[in-house]
């Protein structure tokens, strides 16, 4: 019997389209891990995204959010982002921000949650989903890296603009800035996981660090790169590699395993680590931890695909994973063994479902065998709850 106090405060922010659908499932696996390895929550769910300033037509989530995630163990997203009525873009609010900035990028500042963390791992029974002419099926294992962006600064500064002079834009800037602290602090974070993962590169198993840069171009990609093998110098266990971004989206694609861990500044890493989720089954199986110092927020990297929305149709694995990396996080943050056994538990039951190959959704199985979102979510919280209990 838990008390109050031995409750982990969780905020869920399910947001727009298909957001709340996964992260049902989400939920439904953790209380099925939770109840076995005698975790308690304490969950409060925030209403947000575009749906929700439309609906409410002031904020993009209610008065007093911002203190509730402050104050949370752990925060879980969902999704955000909800086309505007007039058919032209996403909602926008009164100052020009995209109707669901402040679950995302507001919590991602406020927070300093300063490195976003995507893991590209290939498990074993899941196809990847290049199509060429050879279909050629990579050995498993051979896709297993982690990108790391920088998550508060670099092109979604706000310290851009639009000039409308008599009221007709003009010009649009947005200003790209890199400092060195945001740069230190990500690209540590980079090279300590690259330690504590221990795996080096799939290819050759050398721990290595590539940091992905537009150096021949860009004053802060240069300021980047320098930076990077400043600190880099404390690790000479690791090996130091830069790529230009250009290059290397070719090379993600066509010797994935020679990557371990990758650094990028924020705009790079939120192009490439869409672009990598297709070595991966999709975007379905993409999953972003948004970290910090003292907060953390978990995703799956999918947006609200309104048009599957109400459909019971998408992959809740990303879902379903984030709240694995979410209690391993936690785990480690609290030294607390029970959320590392759950989250060890959800992993199993999650790589068990794609091995066996059922019941996985359309994206992974064809339109023909695909199972409903529910199904693979009560499916995997089923056989997680088991592992747990073991
Ligand atoms: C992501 C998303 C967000 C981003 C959007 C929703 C603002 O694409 O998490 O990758 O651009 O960072
Ligand atoms: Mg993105």
């Amino acid at each position: 019997m838990c008390t109050r106090k031995d409750m982990y405060k969780l905020v869920t922010l399910p947001g727009d389209g298909t957001g709340p659908e996964v992260m049902r499932q989400g939920l439904r696996v953790l209380e099925a891990v939770s109840q076995p390895t005698g975790l308690a929550w304490n969950i409060e769910e925030i209403p947000c995204g575009g749906k929700y300033y439309l609906e409410h037509g002031d904020r993009d989530w209610p008065a007093g959010s911002e203190a509730k995630c402050d104050a949370a163990d752990l925060i879980l997203l969902g999704a955000v982002g909800w086309p505007s009525p007039e058919g032209r873009g996403p909602v926008l609010m009164k100052d020009g921000k995209m109707a669901g900035y402040s679950p995302v990028l507001g919590n991602r500042t406020r927070l300093d949650l300063f490195a976003n963390v995507r893991p590209v791992i290939l498990y074993p029974g899941v196809k990847h989903r290049v199509h060429g002419t050879h279909k050629q099926v990579w050995e498993p294992g051979k896709v297993d890296m982690v990108i790391v962006r920088e998550n508060t600064e670099g092109l979604y500064s706000p310290t851009g603009g639009k000039l409308a002079p008599g009221g007709r834009t003009d010009v649009a800037i947005d200003t790209r800035v890199i400092t060195r602290r945001a740069s230190e602090q990500v690209i540590r974070f980079a090279f300590e996981l690259c330690r504590r993962r221990n795996k080096g590169a799939p290819d050759d198993g050398k721990l290595r660090v590539t940091a992905i840069v537009k150096d021949n171009v860009l004053h802060g990609c240069q300021h980047f790169r320098d930076v990077f093998f400043e600190i880099g110098e404390s690790y000479p266990d690791i090996e130091k590699d830069t790529a230009i971004v250009d290059a290397f989206t070719q090379w993600l694609i066509n010797r994935p395993e020679y990557y371990d861990v990758c650094v990028t500044t924020n705009m790079f890493g939120d192009i490439v680590t869409d672009l990598a989720s297709t070595l991966q089954g999709g975007m379905g199986m993409a999953v972003g931890g948004n970290i910090g110092h003292e907060h953390a927020m978990f995703e799956p990297i999918h947006g609200s695909a309104p048009k599957h929305a109400g459909r019971d149709r998408i992959n809740p694995i990303a879902m379903i994973l984030a709240v694995k990396e979410g209690l391993e996080w936690l785990g480690h943050r609290k030294s607390d063994d029970r959320l590392a056994k759950a989250a060890r538990a959800i992993e199993a039951a999650v790589v068990s479902a794609l091995e066996v190959g059922k019941p996985l959704t359309y994206d992974l199985v064809g339109e023909d065998k695909a199972a409903r979102c529910s199904e693979v979510g009560q499916a995997i919280a089923a056989h997680a709850g088991r592992l747990a209990a073991a």
